[in-house]
């Protein structure tokens, strides 16, 4: 049988078996689902022994579990590590949904639930695409799978599992489908990935919630100071006004910012989706280098003080706020996590104090194009979408990607299907059953011309 012919006639359980898995709630940021978490590792190392991978395993962390499974047919072929998370973000606010995130529904070609494009859809493929090498006896390389349970809080005990079984991963490529595509009629493959700087901060002022008109005027209030604070961080040109934080970020060169330009993006169109009267940003950069090539810094959230109903005079004693930091090639999550905390406690005035909690980060990348990997990628999209993908640069970020250069000497290729307008980490977000099958029709190719190419 060919691998078309399996997949056509296998496409009704694919779906439903990614349905199965979207039903399950893996919110890693919230203890609440830790007993579901669990369970998706075991959907997922279930589905991995089906497909027909030896070596399968649950592998504890000081966290969630990291599933494993390998298929090697032959030690002198090349080995494709792929990486996927099982995890997926907070689905809250649920009224927001317009059918609960983990009761996964069609509409319009499009399956919506919580992970459907980010990561579950997405690494279920390379499960699929597997089991349909395996049946048509068409496995070209070496397949290693390895599929994370923390991606969405910081993936922290994924760096010490490679760094501890450095043999067991040994690779040739790292295979990754946790991005996005242009359209679907213009695909595309990411060369490049932000880093990220993420910070709590608490500002305090009085040793207790007063009064606002019996102390209100005369005494700092911690969410004023706070507001006022942040409102620093940007000038007038948007710029970022932390001292240094520029410093290490390499100047792209006309020559690619050209190529850049050339990328088919439609600002009316982008502006009608978001509803949104303009786009906003730092004066200078289009968009698309907006959110590729420039850093960036965003309050993620910012509470204190009373939000309940109706009103109640108070002036609180505290102020938070979490705010990201979006970097790029050559900025160090560290130095600039640095960098944030000095400027920020220098701008706080007398009467508060501040203190700065570095949360996870994570290290920008950029991947070759001139490479196998990439070659073999792109001549796998080409295949079956009738059209060269174009290297773009993603806004977002996964952090293990610097990693795994760094501990297993692994570059990566991001092969990913979605699209930026597939609502990850909001509500409604979605997944395209075109996206879902084209990206198990594609992987296999992936593995034919990576093994072509590395002969
Ligand atoms: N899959 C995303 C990253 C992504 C999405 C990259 C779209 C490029 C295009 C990943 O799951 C993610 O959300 N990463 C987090 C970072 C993590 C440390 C929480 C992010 O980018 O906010
Ligand atoms: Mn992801
Ligand atoms: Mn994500």
């Amino acid at each position: 049988m060919t691998q078309k012919d399996y997949l056509e006639s296998n496409k009704d359980r694919f779906l439903s078996e990614l349905f199965d898995l979207l039903r399950i709630p893996s919110v890693s940021a919230d203890s609440k689902f830790k007993e579901d978490v669990l369970k998706t590792a075991e959907f997922v190392r279930n589905k991995l022994v089906e497909a027909g991978a030896d070596e399968v395993e649950i592998c504890p962390t000081a966290g969630y579990p990291i599933v494993y499974g390998q298929k090697i047919i032959d030690p002198s072929l090349p080995t494709v590590l792929v990486y996927g998370h099982y995890d997926v973000q907070p689905a809250t606010p649920y009224e927001l949904w317009d059918t609960p995130p983990f009761e996964p529904t069609l509409r319009d070609g499009k399956i919506y639930a919580r992970g459907a494009a980010d990561d579950k859809g997405q690494f279920y493929m390379h499960l699929k695409a597997f089991e349909v090498m395996m049946k048509t006896n068409t496995l070209a390389c070496n397949v290693k799978f390895m599929i994370e349970g923390e991606e969405e809080v910081g993936s922290s005990n994924l760096g010490p599992f490679c760094i501890s079984n450095k043999e067991k991963l040994k690779a040739d490529v790292v295979l990754i489908s946790d991005t996005s595509m242009i359209a679907n009629d213009c695909p595309s493959i990411d060369v490049g990935l932000r880093g990220l700087s993420y910070v709590e901060v608490e500002v305090t002022g009085p040793n207790r919630d007063l009064h606002s008109g019996v102390y209100g005027g005369a005494v700092a209030n911690p969410i004023n100071i706070l507001a006022q604070m942040i409102a620093k961080m940007h000038d007038d040109n948007n710029h970022i006004t932390i001292p240094g934080f520029y410093d290490d970020v390499i100047t792209v060169s006309d020559q690619d910012r050209n190529e850049l330009a050339k990328i088919p993006f439609d600002l009316e169109e982008y502006k009608k989706d978001l509803g949104i009267q303009d786009v906003w940003g730092e004066k200078a950069y289009s968009t698309i280098e907006r959110t590729g090539i420039r850093p960036t810094l965003d309050v993620n959230g910012i509470w204190g003080g009373y939000t309940g109903e109706g009103s109640k005079t108070v002036l609180p004693s505290k102020a938070f706020a979490k705010i990201s930091m979006r970097l790029v090639p050559n900025q160090s999550s560290h130095k600039v996590t640095e960098l944030f905390s000095n400027y920020f406690k220098s701008l706080a005035p007398k009467g508060v104090e501040v203190i700065v909690k570095p949360h996870h980060g994570g290290e920008p990348v950029l991947t070759p194009t001139d490479s196998i990997p990439f070659k073999a990628a792109a001549k796998a999209m080409e295949e079956t979408f009738g059209k060269k993908p174009i290297p773009t640069r993603g806004g977002g970020s996964i952090p293990i990607v610097a990693l795994f250069e760094k501990e297993l000497g692994l570059k990566s290729v991001l092969m990913g299907f979605g699209l930026d307008s597939d609502a990850l980490h909001s509500p409604n977000e979605h997944y395209g059953v075109f996206n879902y099958y084209k990206g198990i029709e594609t992987i296999p190719y992936f593995f034919k011309y990576f093994a072509e190419y590395s002969k």
